[in-house]
């Protein structure tokens, strides 16, 4: 038995016994707010969108394949995706959007895998992945998947709150994000997040000593 369960450990993180919950939700839930308690309490953090940033920065991995892909028009002096344009195009062009996510969706799991092996040390795994509903993938990958959720004028206030755009640009991304209640069907756990931040604290602490006792039970 102890043999076994050396040779299933060596053998890679599909095997790993840790618990990986996927943590989703819609723009402005409050997902990065979320993980930023999880990790106070020690979880492993993965965030596919600081992974996303990180491929398409200057000299990034995913740099490259972007040029081959769009032309050197979408990739500025300095070597980075030029994030300006790239989103001027696929939101107009769904074919193009495919295209850029081809690109990206495989390398950004392949570095949520890698940094997975990275964080052997803690006791569970929170993979931020606000696509979850769309990914296949990283559906797959997850034990668990905990959702923060809130009202939808919340959302878009609290967007609006953060950065410079309009209720009506909020709306239009609210929009294409998979629904509300499509979202919740995904749900083992949700975190209700219309309170304020103490009420989200609270939510947080008792999640974590539930998920530090849970095992991956693949
Ligand atoms: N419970 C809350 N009370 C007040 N402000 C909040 C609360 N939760 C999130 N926020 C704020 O709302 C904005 C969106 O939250 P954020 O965690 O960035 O969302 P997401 O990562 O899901 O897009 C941020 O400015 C954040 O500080
Ligand atoms: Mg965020």
């Amino acid at each position: 038995m102890i043999l076994r369960q050396a040779a299933s450990t060596s053998s890679g993180q599909d095997q790993d016994r840790r618990l990986i919950v996927g943590l989703t939700g819609g723009i402005g839930s409050g997902k990065s707010t979320v993980a930023a308690l999880f990790a106070e309490h020690g979880a492993g953090i993965i965030d596919t969108d600081a992974i996303a940033h990180h491929l398409t920065q200057a000299g990034g991995e995913a740099i490259a394949a972007i040029r081959a892909a769009f032309g050197s028009d979408f990739v500025t002096d300095g070597g980075a995706l030029d994030r300006a344009r790239m989103r001027g195009l696929i939101f107009s062009d769904a074919a193009a959007k495919q295209r850029l996510e081809q690109i990206l969706h495989p390398m950004i799991f392949e570095q949520a895998k890698a940094q997975l092996r990275q964080l052997q040390d803690r006791p569970y795994v929170l993979a931020v992945v606000p696509l979850l509903p769309e990914s296949r993938n990283f559906r797959q990958l997850v034990q668990r998947v905990l959702v923060v959720d809130c009202d939808e004028n919340t959302q878009v206030a609290r967007v609006i709150g953060r950065s410079r755009m309009t209720e009506a640009e909020v709306r239009a991304i609210v929009a294409r994000q998979t629904p509300r209640a499509d979202r919740l069907k995904l749900a083992d756990d949700v975190i209700h997040n219309d309170a304020g931040l103490d009420s989200l604290a609270g939510q947080v602490a008792v999640l974590h000593e539930r998920y530090a006792k849970m095992q991956n039970s693949h």
